[in-house]
């Protein structure tokens, strides 16, 4: 889905796979966590901004370390993906 070194500590970056829009987030050298770009508002695509991901529709923000809400008008976290680090790539468990 995606290779590690795309994605430095920290940091988090949108892809997509078999057609689904996900955000990666990389919360620690070995760990990476993801979620559906879907917004739990009304289904804009969620993008990774300033730490956190916004959605542009109408301004919801999520934790990029666990998809919580942190401004709404979304009340529903991001929906997790299970991902795993396979050597030097980052693929959907
Ligand atoms: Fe994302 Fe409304 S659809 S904030």
């Amino acid at each position: 889905m995606a290779a590690l070194t795309d994605v430095p500590v920290g940091a988090a970056r949108a892809v997509t796979k078999d057609g689904h829009d996900i955000l990666l987030s990389r919360t620690a050298s070995d760990t990476v966590v993801a979620f559906s770009a879907v917004c739990t508002h009304q289904g804009c695509k969620v993008a990774p901004g300033d730490g956190e991901f916004d959605c542009p529709c109408h301004g919801s923000r999520f934790a990029a370390a666990t998809g919580a809400v942190l401004g709404g008008p979304a009340r529903r976290p991001l929906n997790p993906i299970a991902v795993t680090i396979s050597g030097p790539d980052i693929v959907v468990a």
